[in-house]
This record gives structure tokens, sequence and C-alpha cells, in this order.
């Protein structure tokens, strides 16, 4: 059977450990694209260096021309710019906006059939920008942000509880960072939720309010930290489970921004941050979540910062309308 062909679309700190992860797990042949050649080629190259010494037989290659992307079966997109101090948010989104229109017509062109999953901030509008220049079929494109913000919380919650990682599961909607909604009766330790690990005296609401609004602020935290650049290696994470749930048809589960149709809180037409199972199809269900009445009002206010994102993407590009 022919290998994978994974397009990643940025090589730069995402991208690359992406097709580092991609390689080493042997999920398929890498197209590493950027548009500064150099950056893809080295990264490509060093990787297949890599090769031998970890013993893998991806294929990898560097470009900055579409056509290599051909027939791709998923492309991650990190194409962009970051912000940078003293640029503002409409001046990011022009920037990024841009970017996405240049993807989604060479992926239009070169790989109309692969499953693409899109990490560019800010995340949910650009992932609407995409599939609406793309033209491709809604349940193709998703972005990743749910399994990121999913995983600090579980992150989080591990050390608060000094158990095992794999333990915890977290449930999260909505738009990515300072708006999304934490489910924590959906969040579990053994399938324990949160509220009775409260009861059982684990920890107190206090300390979860903490916790929640740590995870909120996640991206902002490793930005702080590392001075220059944004988080990498969680984002490149979780973008390759969404990856493999396609490839291998696993059918997770995983909160992801997808086009919703009324499944959640009668919101239509929007990408936004939600529990989609992920298989051969692409998306293949959304859990229609009941929300009770402060979930679903934080979720409504998630809801109204992806429109006005929208809304400025429209201003600044009429044929996204
Ligand atoms: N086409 C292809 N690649 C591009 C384009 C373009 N039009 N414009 C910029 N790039 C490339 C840059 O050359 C760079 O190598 O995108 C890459 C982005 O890499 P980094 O700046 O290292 O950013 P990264 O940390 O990988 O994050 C990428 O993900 O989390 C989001 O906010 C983050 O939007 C950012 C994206």
């Amino acid at each position: 059977m022919a290998r994978a062909k994974i397009a990643l679309i940025g090589a730069g700190m995402i991208g690359g450990t992406l097709a580092h992860i991609a390689a080493r797990e042997e999920l398929g042949d890498v197209v590493l694209f950027d548009i500064f050649e150099g950056t893809a080629k080295g990264k490509a190259l060093d990787l297949s260096e890599a090769a031998p010494v970890f013993g893998k037989d991806s294929k990898l290659v560097g470009t900055s021309s579409y056509a290599d992307i051909a027939g791709a079966d998923v492309c991650i997109i990190t194409a962009g710019f970051p912000r940078k101090p003293g640029m503002d948010r409409s001046e990011l989104i022009g920037k990024n906006l841009g970017v996405i229109k240049q993807v989604a017509e060479g992926i239009k062109e070169h790989a109309p059939k692969a499953f693409v999953i899109c990490i560019t901030n800010p995340l949910d509008a650009m992932v609407w920008a995409l599939q609406k220049f793309s033209g491709l079929q809604p349940r193709k494109v998703v972005g990743m942000a749910g399994v990121l913000d999913s995983a600090r919380f579980r992150y989080f919650l591990a050390d608060e509880f000094q158990c095992s990682v794999e333990d915890v599961h977290a449930s999260v909607l909505g738009g990515h960072g300072d708006t999304m909604v934490p489910l924590t009766r959906y969040s579990t330790v053994n399938g324990v939720p949160l509220p009775d690990l409260i009861k059982m005296k684990w920890t107190t609401q206090d300390r979860v309010d903490a916790i929640v609004e740590r995870t909120r602020k996640g991206g902002g935290e490793i930005v702080g930290l590392l001075g220059n650049g944004s988080a990498f290696y969680a984002p490149a994470e979780s973008a390759i489970e969404m990856a493999k749930s396609y490839l291998r048809d696993k059918k997770r589960i995983l909160p992801c921004a997808v086009r919703l149709s009324g499944q959640i809180a009668g919101v239509r037409g929007l990408y936004v941050g939600a529990p989609a199972m992920i298989g051969a199809r692409g998306v293949e269900k959304v859990m229609n979540i009941r929300l009770k009445a402060d979930e679903r009002e934080m979720f409504m206010k998630s809801v109204a910062a992806v429109e006005k994102i929208i809304a400025d993407c429209q201003e600044m590009e009429p044929s996204l309308k």
C-alpha cells in the first residue's frame, strides 16, 4: 500500500516539530512547504539525515512550490506570522488572512482531497476563511485548538492531583484561548467528574477556577517565558493526534474547531471548538452537547468573539461575505 503523504504548509517552529513527529512515527512521507525555501529544504534534509539514527523510512522534502504537495492526504497549516510587540490585532489578522488565502488556493489546486488541519491564529477565524477560500468540504477542513487547550487543562489537573496525565480527561468547547469554555462536569479523573472531586476534597472550586484561568491563558504563559516565539511542542503533538485519527480511521472524539450546523446552542455556519469524531471521512459527527445556562452563556460569549474577528476578515476581504 502506498504511504500516506503529509504536507506541512509552514516550516517554522511548529512545522519543523510536526515533520519530526511524523517522521519518527512513520506516519507517511512529508513535504515541508515554506515561502523561505531554504528553511523548508534545510529542515527536511536535517531530518532525513536523522532518520537512519531513529531507524524510520519516511521520505522528507522541502519546497516552496505548491506543485510538490500534489495528492497530499493531509495538510497541516502553520504558515503565517506571529503577533509582534506593537502589532495590533487587526494588523495580524490582515497579514495572516493574506497567507491563508494563498494557502487555500494552493491546496484547492494541488491537494483538493486532503484532510486539512489549520493551526494558524487567530484560529477559529482563519480556519473559517480557509474553508471559504478553498471551497473544500467543511468536513475536510478543521482547526486545531481544543486538543491543545484540553491537554493544557489535563496537565494542570494531573499536577494538582499528583496523578498520571493518562487518567485525566478534560472537555473544552468554544473558541481558542481566552474565551475557551471548560466543561468541568465532563472533565474527569478515572471517570469521576471534577465537581465530585471537589466534594471529595481532592481540590477546591477556587483552585479549579485558577486552573481554568491558567488554561485559557496557556498560550500567553509560554510566549512570556520564551520571549521570542510561541508554543510548538504541544500544538504539534495535538495536530498529529488529529491527523492520525483521520489517516487510521480511528474515529477519535477530539475537541476541534469544526463548522457547526446547529449541533451546539443552535450555532450555524461558524467554526468553533466542539467535540468531533475524526475518521476516514473527516469530521464524521459533532457531539450535540446540551449546555447548562452558565455554560451556554460562556459559549455564546466565545461565539461572539469569533464572529467579531470574522466580521473584520470580511471587511478586509469582501469575497468572504
Ligand atoms: N506561505 C508559506 N509559509 C509562510 C507564508 C506563506 N505565505 N508566510 C509565512 N510563512 C512561514 C514563515 O516563513 C515561517 O517559517 O510560516 C512559518 C511560521 O513559522 P513560525 O513563525 O516559526 O511560527 P510557529 O511557531 O510555527 O506558529 C505558526 O501557529 O500557533 C500558531 O500563532 C501561531 O499563527 C502561528 C502559527
